[in-house]
């Protein structure tokens, strides 16, 4: 199989080192780029432009290029035939996502979303504690993830990023939209919604560095969550309230607990005592390529992806216009 990856920034790199360990796969990469690692130049095919790229007849393609750009990177292979993984988010507007939906369906591809939250081991068993309903009736939910922006990529100035620049899709919103892709892989279509979003600390950025929102679900299940750019140390968390006791996970511990309320103490659901943040992406590719070699479809795939990028987008506008935004 042919692989292309465009794009060869953080993310990227990491899903070229990790495609570099199947001996099945020829790696293409599109970059512009003159200062590749040397490994990679030996290994891979470089080209700057897609339209090269196009000649070599990929297979599959992994989008690891801005946010801004995904969908209209994604029409252009799509039109020539080529299975999609879309690193999140899929995008920072609506724009041209029902063309490439259409083609999508039209050329009967195989499409990932790159949420890799899905696939880490908390969240995956925080999934199926919900699917088996072992907990009784959710109540209340509360998800946060907090980060330094500075601290993401420390060799290189935040204020180039992709994530502090308005155009290219960034702020805090569609940047971690991780945890509304995991809330809704838990609890389905939002309802409506309300969020408080603003530019909050001195970094020097175009885009909202905090994000507070309250998300109701169709299911009547509300969520708050909070998102912010400043916060050191980073943290992550999800905190589930149900009527047989409370799920807690965070990113200090990583441990799934479980308090019971008959019990009156907490048990460790799960613990990842091995945790290594690359499983996640190793997972998620591996999931991606058998999906393709199956011909099956991806556990979030590009429907979800627009279902996510609606309720992100849903989170930016309640902001801006202070009004609660209902979905049909
Ligand atoms: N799933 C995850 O955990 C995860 C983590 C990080 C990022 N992401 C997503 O992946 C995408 C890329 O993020 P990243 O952190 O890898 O960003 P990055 O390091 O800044 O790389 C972005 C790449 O996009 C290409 N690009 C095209 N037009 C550009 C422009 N106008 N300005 C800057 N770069 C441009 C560049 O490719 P060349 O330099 O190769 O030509 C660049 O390397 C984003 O959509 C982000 O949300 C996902």
């Amino acid at each position: 199989m042919k692989g292309l990856v465009v794009g060869l920034g953080s993310i990227g790199t990491r899903h070229v080192n990790n495609l570099m360990k199947y001996s099945d796969v020829d790696i293409i990469i599109c970059s512009k780029r003159t200062d590749i690692e040397k490994n990679i130049v030996e290994k891979c095919t470089i080209l700057d432009s897609i339209k090269q790229c196009l000649e070599e007849k990929p297979d599959f393609a992994i989008l690891s290029n801005v946010t801004s750009l995904h969908v209209l990177t994604a029409i252009e292979l799509a039109k020539n035939g080529i299975d999609l993984f879309i690193e999140k988010p899929l995008s920072n507007s609506l724009e041209n996502i029902d063309e490439l939906y259409s083609l999508v369906k039209k050329k009967n591809l195989i499409t990932f979303l790159g949420c890799n939250m899905r696939f880490h081991k908390c969240i995956q068993k925080i999934k199926e504690i919900l699917d088996n309903n072992e907990i009784g009736r959710v109540l209340s939910v509360r998800a946060e993830s907090s980060s330094f922006l500075p601290d993401w990529h420390p060799n290189e100035d935040y204020r180039d990023s992709y994530a502090a620049k308005k155009v290219l899709g960034g702020g805090v919103v569609l940047s971690c939209i991780h945890e509304i892709d995991y809330l809704y892989w838990f609890f389905g279509s939002v309802r409506e919604l309300f969020a408080k979003n603003k530019k909050q600390s001195d970094l020097d950025i175009d885009v909202e560095d905090l994000s507070n929102s309250l998300i109701h679900f169709k299911n009547n299940i509300i969520a708050e969550l909070h998102l912010d750019f400043f916060q050191r140390p980073d943290f992550r968390s999800c905190n589930i309230i149900a009527t047989k006791g409370v799920i807690n996970w965070n990113s200090d511990s990583n441990i799934v607990k479980f308090f019971d309320s008959e019990k009156k103490s907490w048990l460790i659901k799960f613990e990842d005592t091995a945790y290594d943040r690359n499983d996640m992406y190793v997972d998620e590719l591996d999931h991606f390529l058998n999906c393709i070699k199956l011909r099956k479809n991806t556990i979030n795939d590009l429907s979800q992806g627009i279902e996510t990028t609606k309720i992100a987008l849903a989170i930016l506008k309640s902001s801006q216009n202070n009004k609660v935004i209902s979905f049909d």
